[in-house]
């Protein structure tokens, strides 16, 4: 089965481009939505109650369950690599990764509610975001560049990848 999961900042666009998949009829899943779904928490509640350890115990068992599921495409919380236990199981299941690479200035744009915001501020923010950068670079099979572009064109350029990985 052919597949890719899209890693990257908050905001970068995952989860509405995991949804546009469903329009080229591809079967995807985002892993918050479907934490939110399990649990029937908003991750904002369990981030918020000060314990993100629990989260990304949750976060890590909710990634696995999606990866021995069928799903084409798969979006990962921002956090992934956070989630430690889960990441090799990623890498070892031989899913392509595609990071959505853009600004720190254009996520935060997009940013407001973002519990780990409203707890770190801007600063601490970019901190998390600038050391997130070498290990979403480090896991990427391939690379798309965000800033600056419509979900159109992103989308458009990641439909033809997804005809190149599953030619
Ligand atoms: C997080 C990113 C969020 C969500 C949670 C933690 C992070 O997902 O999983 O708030 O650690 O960066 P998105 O990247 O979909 O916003």
């Amino acid at each position: 089965m052919r597949r890719l999961a899209l890693i990257g900042f908050s905001g970068s666009g995952k989860t509405s481009l995991a949804g546009m998949a469903w329009s080229i009829g591809l079967k995807s899943a985002d892993s918050d939505a479907e934490l939110e779904r399990l649990t029937g928490r908003t991750i904002a509640g369990i981030l918020d109650s000060g314990d993100e350890c629990g989260f990304r115990q949750l976060e890590s068992e909710v990634i696995s369950g999606l990866l021995a599921q069928d799903f084409s495409f798969l979006a990962f919380g921002g956090g992934v690599h956070a989630a430690h236990p889960v990441w090799g199981e990623i890498l070892q299941s031989r899913v392509p990764v595609l990071y959505l690479r853009g600004s720190f200035d254009e996520f935060l744009a997009r940013a407001a509610d973002r519990p780990l915001l409203r707890q770190l501020g801007v600063d601490g923010y970019r901190d998390l975001y600038e050391k997130r950068l070498p290990l979403y670079e480090r896991s990427a099979n391939f690379t798309v560049d965000v800033s600056h572009r419509t979900l159109g064109e992103i989308w458009s350029e990641i439909e033809t990848l997804w005809k190149y990985i599953s030619r």
